[in-house]
């Protein structure tokens, strides 16, 4: 068997795992969400709104990694939000926890693997542009991957996705649109920006936010990132919202402390799970229609292109 040059594992042995967390779940309930959410810092009461049918530890799952970080609960929700079907995975994994990128988006690829087609994200970021204040909410429009690591490294799984996925649009436009509609109407203020993900752990030195505000980012942040290029690998359309948890201004930098970070994200919370939970329920109801996505647009030109 072809071993692949980044892992140990091979990706037919990654994929048989995927395979294996999608059947241990589904034999556990015959209700088919088409909805994830990655519950991260500041997304916790959002589990407490979900009428949970079914609650997994991931331990119970098999092939799931185990969550490392205290703040985060590592279980799988399956239930309803505003009465619609979800997947909601609550605790994420990341690299800074010593995970390969394959272990970390091993759930994302075991939900699209069961039908999800929808995914939303929370996370916690450190705000760089000025206009944002700790506890504010950023929608990202965009990312910038300064992780040095990618989880589509490998041979590729054709029936997954394509080998030079497009990336020209990563947050899907009438998830965006939609968001900022419910935004508006619940009178919470939603900054649109651009994520750069970091491994950390560490924060960044004011040279590095000099330089990360500098290259386009709005905020910095250890997560999401890998989730999002697997999600659109398998063609899963992504909403995300980051809860601005600090303020990283070079000039003007405070020392802070995870306390802090949770503090702040718990500040966001109801905002952040008021937002999430109407936008389940339109979704739910038919809205947004799904927009033309990556496999028939300009992604398979491009690929084609890549292949000539
Ligand atoms: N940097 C990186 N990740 C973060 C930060 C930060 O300042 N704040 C919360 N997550």
């Amino acid at each position: 068997m072809a071993v692949s040059p980044s892992s140990p594992l091979s990706v037919d042995a990654y994929r048989q795992q995927v395979d294996a967390a999608a059947e241990a779940i589904r034999a556990r309930t015959p209700l088919q969400p088409r909805l994830g959410i990655i519950l991260g810092t500041g997304l916790g009461a959002l589990a407490r709104e979900i009428d949970v049918e079914v609650d997994v530890p991931y331990d119970d799952l098999p092939h799931f990694p185990i969550s490392t970080v205290e703040s985060h609960h590592g279980r799988l929700l399956i239930g309803r939000l505003g009465g619609v079907p979800v997947y909601a995975l609550q605790g994420r994994f990341h690299l800074y926890e010593g995970y390969t990128p394959r272990e970390v988006t091993l759930p994302v690829r075991v939900l699209a693997t069961l039908g999800v087609d929808t995914l939303l994200i929370s996370n916690a970021a450190g705000g760089m542009n000025p206009h944002y204040r700790r506890g504010d909410l950023m929608m990202l429009t965009d990312h910038i991957n300064l992780q040095g690591a990618n989880p589509l490294v490998g041979p590729n799984v054709e029936d997954w996705g394509p080998r030079f996925p497009d990336m020209s649009e990563p947050y899907d436009v009438a998830l965006r649109h939609l968001a900022e509609r419910v935004a508006l109407e619940q009178g919470i203020k939603l900054h649109q920006g651009v994520y750069v993900a970091v491994v950390g752990p560490n924060l960044e030195t004011r040279a590095e936010y000099r330089f990360l505000r500098m290259i386009g980012g709005d905020v910095v942040g250890m997560s999401t990132v890998p989730e999002v290029i697997v999600a659109r690998h398998m063609g899963v359309r992504v909403l995300a919202i980051s809860v601005i948890t600090d303020e990283c201004f070079p000039d003007a930098l405070e020392p802070i402390s995870i306390e802090d970070v949770l503090a702040a994200a718990a500040r966001a919370e109801p905002d952040l799970t008021r937002i999430m939970k109407v936008v389940a329920a339109r979704i739910g109801a038919g809205d947004p229609v799904p927009t033309a996505g990556s496999p028939a647009g300009p992604a398979e030109r491009r690929q084609d292109h890549l292949d000539a």
